[in-house]
């Protein structure tokens, strides 16, 4: 069989691979080796890749692979898991930024065909805005000061949708004359584009968008499939684009936003944040290890709501033992979770199952949501925008009609946090105030440790 063909061949075999790691992705149970054949599959695309007759040198691959495997692995050992949502956006980021370059040297050496020449466009196009939006999005959820605050003006949207029209004016402006020049100033307007796209999202919307910009990050590696006219990279890339729309969809669900809305960047206006001496003042009643004990004494059913904070703490292990030992005293322990709880789509699953906490005990927030009313200890652990009654009760408030699960309605509610500060949407939580709620102070894992001391001693 000629090389080629079975360079084919090894690529189908590829694409079914991921495939399959795919489906096998979609349950924790199956999760491991779906990755598993994700990854002999993408072993298989790169080595057909080295042997296909386009590779002229093997050197600077070389180069590039070692000093990759560096960054990435210093990269790997460094970052603390609460930084891994800003990683993922770094590489999401990243693939854009490698479709951008590519199409800049398909672009400077020449394209064949027309087809070849609109893929160039489409690369560099979804590229840009895939980096730079990534780029914004990782300073979003690495919370830096100057882009914490969604930034809008009157008009944003208009101004937006006359920079895409400018931008995609550019593309076929160099459809036609294809320079290197032109194709740089089309390649910056995109640029400004995708960080203008993602400047003004905030708080609720912001799981949607990383959504969305996982998806770009696949289209652009399938356009830039076309454009090297590499089958792999084509299939890859429209599954990861795929995926990625999928992921979108479930988080505008979760999040009751439209995709619609969302794809053309018209994302709900917000309202401004309530003050938080108002909500607080005079209302907050503090808890020690030793009452939540006690409060566990006469429960029946409890539910553990884990958040951002659970992550930050790494108070997972300590909150599946507390689980444990009030199981061993007869309550009936459930889990909630939050589609959008911590900073990426399943955080918290991936924590609770690290610390393995049975799967089983996961309930999504439809189907935990009737039971708090009748649920006597709810312990919220490092969660605040997700149990947020604002987002029900107030149409003004920012994170207005996300979902949040109701443990307001619970007996008693348990809040572990360290202080009174706002989470990732900056708006105080009247749950913090109410009259079923407690406030127990501290670092979440330490608090969970001094909680199973005390439920043992007691
Ligand atoms: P948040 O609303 O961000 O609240 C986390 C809370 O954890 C904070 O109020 C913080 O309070 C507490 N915390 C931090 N470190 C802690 C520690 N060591 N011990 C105990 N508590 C600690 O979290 P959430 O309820 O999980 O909501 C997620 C938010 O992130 C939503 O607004 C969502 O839209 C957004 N978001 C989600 C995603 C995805 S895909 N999941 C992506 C981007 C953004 P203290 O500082 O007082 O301790």
């Amino acid at each position: 069989m000629e090389q080629q063909h079975l360079i084919n061949l090894a690529y189908l075999v590829a694409g079914i691979l991921f495939i399959l790691g795919l489906k096998g992705l979609t349950h924790p149970r199956t999760a491991v080796r779906g990755n598993l054949l994700g990854a002999i599959g993408m072993l298989i695309a790169v080595l057909a890749t080295l042997c296909d007759h386009q590779v002229l040198g093997y050197k600077t691959i070389a180069l590039g692979l070692i000093l990759g495997a560096i960054i990435g692995a210093l990269m790997a050992i460094k970052v603390q898991m609460t930084g891994m949502p800003q990683l993922v956006a770094l590489f999401n980021g990243l693939g854009g930024g490698a479709s951008v370059l590519v199409s800049y040297a398909a672009l400077a050496t020449g394209s064949e065909s027309l087809i070849t020449s609109v893929a160039i466009i489409c690369s560099g196009l979804i590229g840009a805005v895939t980096l730079w939006g990534s780029l914004v999005a990782f300073g979003k959820l690495q919370e830096l000061d100057f882009l914490r605050k969604p930034l809008r003006f009157s008009g944003q949207q208009a101004a937006n949708l006359v920079l895409a029209a400018v931008t995609l004016l550019f593309g076929v402006l160099v459809l036609w004359y294809p320079n290197p020049l032109s194709f740089f100033v089309f390649l910056s307007l995109a640029s400004v584009l995708g960080v203008t796209l993602v400047l003004p999202i905030g708080g609720a919307d912001m799981p949607v968008v990383i959504a969305l910009l996982n998806s770009y990050s696949g289209l652009a590696a399938a356009a830039t499939g076309f454009v090297v006219n590499n089958n792999v990279l084509i299939i890859a890339g429209s599954l990861v684009g795929a995926s990625g729309v999928i992921l979108t969809q479930i988080m505008c669900k979760a999040m009751n936003r439209s995709l619609f809305h969302v794809l053309f960047g018209v994302l709900e206006a917000a309202g401004e944040a309530a003050d938080a001496d108002e909500v607080y003042a005079g209302k907050i009643k503090s808890t020690s290890a030793e009452e939540v004990a006690m409060l566990y004494d006469s429960a029946e059913r409890a539910i553990i709501v884990p958040g951002y904070g659970m992550a930050v703490a790494q108070a997972q292990h300590a909150v599946r033992e507390l689980a444990n030992e009030l199981e061993a005293r007869g309550v009936e322990v459930e889990f909630a979770i939050h589609p959008v709880a911590g900073r990426m789509p399943g955080h918290m699953n991936v924590l609770l199952a690290e610390a393995e906490v049975p799967y089983e005990k996961l309930r999504e927030m439809d189907e935990i949501n009737p039971s708090f009313a009748q649920t006597d200890v709810v312990l919220v652990i490092g969660a605040n925008d997700v149990v947020n009654p604002d987002a029900r009760n107030d149409p003004t408030s920012p994170i207005a009609g996300m979902p949040i699960l109701n443990v307001d309605q619970a007996r008693t509610v348990v809040v572990v946090k360290r202080s009174l500060s706002p989470g990732f949407a900056g708006v105080p939580n009247p749950l913090f105030a109410a009259d079923n709620c407690l406030m127990f102070f501290g670092d979440g894992k330490q608090a969970i440790l001094d909680l199973n001391r005390a439920l043992k001693e007691g």
